[in-house]
């Protein structure tokens, strides 16, 4: 039970996806695939690239300008500026600061939080325990990822998987029991060799051998994580819901991490929630790590699909591994 003196609750939701869209049939002219392949096995039948000119921080700062304006939030109020995010703008300073300065906002502390896809459920998780715990009472969580810098374009085993995408949401301090009911957040990092970037990092420092070798592209056991991801999410769900006391009774809407339609419709399976209970965008956006879950969360509150009051359960994993969960009481 977490025991806080506030609550934390989001007012303000917004997403920004670039404008160039690659699809199956683009693919198709790349690598050796077939749109009956990527949509039978994944889902997915297009996806967002971003422009050559666009990093991290031009995402991130669209997606937090939409969640500002609505939530009528200024960015001077903000206390706390989090991304979570693989692929920041450069190494370090974080992407966060670059964020914080592109806002004006004068009164924020910054920083990346490194979950890979479970990135933006970690972000809210830390937040909102910063704002129970009265340290603070307004912050802006970015989820944010564009892994087609990072994927190998001739691999055809992962380049078809993602997209590049951000979401935002500003949290502000409530009542306790009203808005975020409970977050829930977990790590395997024996699984670490599932899905990495091999070199860049301290221990393997990018050199002219490693990018002969494309050891700077993503990597992935596409079967391993399946395996695991559909037993964590579902897992997160129960634990989160245990821990608030309600039940899957209580959901009115599940949003899933788009990985794969196939794991999603599993862990819809396992956990008896009909198709009309579930947000699904993976056809239009891949899987955009970090940014599937805000992005999901803004599309739905905007399409009328959220109402005041609805139990919202939102399901995570990826890299590391991580997996987590967020349940929430739209406000
Ligand atoms: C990657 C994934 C879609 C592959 O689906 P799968 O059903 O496991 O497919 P397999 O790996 O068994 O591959 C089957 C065949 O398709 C081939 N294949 C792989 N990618 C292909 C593509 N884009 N087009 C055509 N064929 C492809 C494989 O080479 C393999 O051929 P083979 O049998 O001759 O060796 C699936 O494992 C997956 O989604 N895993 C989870 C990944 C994930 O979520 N990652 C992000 C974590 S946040």
């Amino acid at each position: 039970m977490q025991t806080y003196v506030k609550g934390s609750k989001i007012t303000g939701t917004g997403h920004y996806a670039p404008e160039r869209i690659l699809t199956n049939a683009d693919l198709e002219k790349m690598v050796d695939t077939s749109d009956e392949w990527i949509v039978s096995r994944t889902g997915i039948r297009e996806r967002r690239i971003a422009a050559p000119e666009q990093a991290c921080s031009d995402l991130a700062h669209n997606a937090a300008r939409a969640a500002l304006e609505d939530a009528g939030v200024k960015a001077e109020e903000l206390e706390a500026i989090v991304v979570g995010t693989v692929t920041g703008d450069m190494q370090f300073p974080s992407t966060g600061c670059i964020v914080q300065s592109m806002l004006g906002a004068t009164n924020a502390a910054a920083f990346d939080l490194n979950a890979a896809c479970s990135g933006f459920v970690y972000s809210v998780s830390t937040v909102h325990a910063m704002i129970a715990s009265g340290q603070m009472k307004k912050a802006l969580v970015i989820g944010v990822d564009l892994l087609s810098k990072i994927v190998d374009w001739e691999d055809r085993t992962t380049c078809v998987l993602f997209g590049d995408a951000a979401g935002a949401v500003v949290l502000e301090a409530c009542d306790r029991g009203e808005g975020i009911l409970g977050t829930y957040t977990r790590s395997d990092g024996s699984l670490a060799e599932l899905l990495y970037v091999k070199a860049g990092g301290s221990r393997r420092p990018v050199s002219a051998e490693t990018v002969a070798e494309r050891e700077h592209f993503l990597r992935m056991k596409g079967d391993g994580v399946f395996k695991y991801a559909v037993r964590a999410m579902e897992d997160a769900a129960n634990r989160v819901l245990d821990s608030a006391g309600l039940t899957l009774n209580d959901v009115d809407l599940l949003i899933p991490h788009q990985a794969n339609i196939r794991i999603i419709d599993a862990v819809a399976k396992r956990l008896e929630l009909p198709k009309e209970r579930v947000v699904v965008n993976i056809d239009r956006y891949g899987n955009t790590s970090s940014g599937t879950i805000p992005l999901a969360l803004d599309e739905a509150i905007r399409a009328g699909r959220v109402n005041k009051g609805d139990v919202v359960l939102m399901v995570t994993f990826g890299g590391g591994l991580t997996w987590g969960s967020i349940l929430l009481r739209h406000t």
